[in-house]
C-alpha cells in the first residue's frame, strides 16, 4: 500500500502530477492556510504531512500524530514552524529543501539593499503618483554602495552568496556566525571574522540578517542591538522576523535613529504592522526570497525525493531529524 502523503498548501503542479504518481496523496487545490483542526486531522490520518512555513506544527499538533504518521517532509528550508523537541519525542523524521533557495534569497536581500539605499522605491512611488516635476541635482539622493561595509549576521549558504554578491557592489564584508570559516573561504569573500556581534554592528554601515530562527537567534537583532546602530546604517532582514525586535526596529526608523530598513519577512506574518507600511524609510516585501518558479520547483522535487527516500527504507540527505 503506497503511503499516505498530505499536502498543506499547493505546491507547483509538475511536482503535484510527480506526487500523485507515487503516492497517495491529498492535495489542497484551493491553496487555504490549514487550521489547527485540519493540521491534527492530517497527522491523525497520514503517513506523511508536507508543510509550509505557513503552518504551526507544534506540540498540540504532533501529540495527535497517528501510529502511521512518519515524517513531515518540509517545503522550505527553515523549520522553526515545527516543534522539533516534540518531533523528536515522537521519533517523526523531519526534512527541509536546503540549498535551492539560495541564489534567490541571496538576490532578494541585494534587492532590498538596492531599494532602500537608492530609494528605488520611493521614487516609483513619487512617479506613479504622478508627483514628479522635473529632475533635480538635489533630489531623491540616496547612498552609494560602494565601499560601505556590510556585516552579515549568519554566514551559511545564504549568507555567504550574499557576501559573493555584495562584494561585486564593491561593499566590505564582514560576518558574525556561530564559527569562523576556514580561511581560504574567508579570502573568497574578503571576509571579516567578528567574534563579538556588538562590537561588528557599532562599526558597519548596512546589517543583513541571513541566520536561521532557532532559540539563540530570537531577537538576535534586539533593541539594545538595534540601538548600536550608526544613525546612517541599514537593516537587511531575509531571515525570520523574530531574529529582529520588530517594535524596537520600527521605534528606531519612526524617530530616524537609523537610516532605513529593507525587509522581506515579519513577526506575525502575513500581519505586517501598519506602521512599517506607512514608513517612507522601509521597503517591505510579502516573503518573496525564494519565490522564483526555478526555486520552487527544486524545493518541491526535494520534497519528492526526500520522501521517496524514507519510504524506501533509507536516511533523507535532507533530514533535520531522523526517527528511526
Ligand atoms: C524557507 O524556505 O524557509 C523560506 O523562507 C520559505 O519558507
Amino acid at each position: 500500500m503506497k503511503p499516505l502523503v498530505i499536502v498543506t498548501r499547493k505546491l507547483p503542479e509538475a511536482i503535484e502530477n510527480q506526487m500523485k504518481q507515487l503516492f497517495r496523496v491529498e492535495l489542497n487545490p484551493d491553496d487555504h492556510l490549514f487550521s489547527q483542526e485540519e493540521l491534527i486531522s492530517a497527522v491523525r490520518r497520514a503517513d506523511i504531512l508536507v508543510p509550509t512555513v505557513t503552518d504551526k506544527i507544534d506540540a498540540e499538533v504532533i501529540s495527535e500524530a497517528g501510529n502511521n504518521f512518519r515524517m513531515f517532509a518540509n517545503f522550505g528550508v527553515g523549520v522553526d514552524h515545527i516543534d522539533l523537541k516534540a518531533a523528536q519525542e515522537k521519533r517523526i523524521t523531519v526534512t527541509n529543501t536546503p540549498g535551492v533557495l539560495t541564489e534567490d534569497t541571496a538576490d532578494i536581500a541585494i534587492t532590498l539593499m538596492l531599494s532602500i539605499m537608492r530609494r528605488t522605491n520611493e521614487g516609483e512611488r513619487v512617479l506613479r503618483a504622478g508627483n514628479w516635476e522635473k529632475w533635480s541635482p538635489t533630489g531623491m539622493l540616496g547612498t552609494r554602495l560602494r565601499g560601505k561595509k556590510l556585516g552579515i549576521i549568519g554566514m551559511g549558504r545564504i549568507g555567504q552568496a550574499v557576501a559573493e554578491r555584495a562584494k561585486s557592489f564593491g561593499l566590505e564584508i564582514h560576518y558574525h556566525n556561530r564559527s569562523q570559516l576556514d580561511t581560504r573561504t574567508e579570502k573568497t569573500y574578503k571576509a571579516t571574522y567578528w567574534q563579538s556581534l556588538d562590537q561588528m554592528i557599532i562599526q558597519m554601515d548596512v546589517i543583513s540578517l541571513n541566520c536561521p530562527s532557532t532559540p539563540d537567534t530570537y531577537k538576535i537583532m534586539s533593541r539594545r542591538r538595534i540601538g548600536l546602530m550608526q544613525k546612517h546604517a541599514y537593516l537587511i532582514n531575509t531571515a525570520r522576523g523574530d531574529v529582529v525586535d520588530e517594535n524596537a526596529l520600527i521605534e528606531v526608523l519612526e524617530e530616524g535613529v537609523i537610516a532605513g530598513a529593507g525587509l522581506d519577512v515579519y513577526e506575525n506574518e502575513p500581519n505586517v504592522d501598519e506602521r512599517l507600511t506607512s514608513l517612507e524609510n522601509v521597503v517591505v516585501i510579502p516573503h518573496m526570497g525564494s519565490a522564483t518558479e526555478e526555486a520552487r520547483h527544486a524545493m518541491g522535487e526535494k520534497v519528492v525525493v526526500n520522501i521517496k527516500t524514507l519510504v524506501d527504507g533509507h536516511s533523507p540527505r535532507d533530514r533535520v531529524l531522523y526517527g528511526f
